[in-house]
């Protein structure tokens, strides 16, 4: 696997590859098993002949004042083995002026979808992701890239960027990756403290009741209200959002479910802040 840390000797391997089908997978790095699971989903897709580029790296504009910038867990050598031992062809790990010029005066936005849910929460989080996921795109130009489920609004957002901007890329989404108490794997995740950890697991409960309810007929104002009780029920949570809204489209839903829904948590647990989302489908019809 060859480590690249320059623009100029990614795109020199990048030509070297040239008609080789390249699909990207972008990580913060600290990888876990939903990493190893987009590196797979890049190599299925790459094939035998193509060729699978990962890339680490803790961006700077998509963290806010006070959040977790300098406390974001690191381990690079760990992460090289990782991304060896899963066969991944190439990885680019660049530092921060190498990726930012400080006279830079571009920015990607996509303007309300990157200030609803999240975006509320962290204002400007989702202009850096867009920044950042575009820079890679141009500098690595993939056919296709892989980005996790459990970011379900990130991956909105990108593929909303990739079609409004004629991006022309691929973008495949990987479904979450959850420990065994179901809590979804996630870098932050270890700095859970042991009592948050072993409470963390409340995400996916109230998501899987959640998904039980949805096909009785409840409306989206009632599921979101027991998914927050639920939540609520246990005192360390935070619970910072609920939402329920069109899988699609992300539309705000109230009443009764008539298409597919996505119901988003975001929880904090001390500094700690997590997040989640499954997709509840509305009670069949009875003949
Ligand atoms: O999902 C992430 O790890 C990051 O937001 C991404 C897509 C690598 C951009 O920094």
């Amino acid at each position: 696997m060859q480590i690249c840390r320059t623009r100029s000797g990614i795109r020199a391997l990048r030509e070297n590859w040239a008609g080789a089908d390249v699909i990207l997978a972008p990580t913060m790095g600290f990888l876990h098993d939903g990493h190893l699971s987009l590196m797979r989903r890049a190599r299925l897709r790459a094939g035998k002949e193509g060729r699978v580029i990962a890339t680490i790296f803790v961006n700077p504009t998509q963290f806010g004042p006070g959040e977790d910038l300098e406390s974001y867990p690191r381990d690079e050598a760990r992460d090289v083995a990782l991304l060896r031992a899963e066969g991944v062809d190439a990885v680019f790990i660049p530092d921060v002026r190498e990726i930012y010029d400080p006279h830079a005066q571009t920015i990607v936005e996509t303007q309300e979808l990157a200030k609803i849910l999240i975006g509320k929460l962290r204002p400007g989080h989702f202009r850096g992701v867009a920044t950042i996921v575009t820079k890679l795109f141009n500098i690595i130009r993939p056919l296709a890239a892989v980005f996790g489920e459990k970011d379900f609004q990130q991956l909105a957002v990108i593929r909303t960027m990739v079609r409004d901007l004629d991006m022309g890329i691929e973008i495949i989404g990987v479904p979450t990756a959850r420990e065994a108490d179901g809590l979804a794997m996630s870098s932050r995740n270890v700095r859970l403290s042991p009592a948050d950890r072993a409470a963390a697991p409340i995400l996916h409960a109230a998501l899987a009741e959640a998904q039980a309810l949805a096909a009785t007929g409840i409306t989206a104002s009632r599921l979101r209200s027991h998914v927050r009780a639920r939540l609520g029920s246990e005192p360390r949570a935070q619970v910072r959002s609920v939402d329920i809204r069109d899988a699609e489209s992300l539309a705000s839903l109230s009443g009764p479910l008539s298409r597919p829904a996505v119901i988003l948590l975001a929880v904090s647990f001390g500094s700690v802040l997590l997040i989640d989302n499954c997709i509840v489908h509305p009670a069949k019809e009875t003949p």
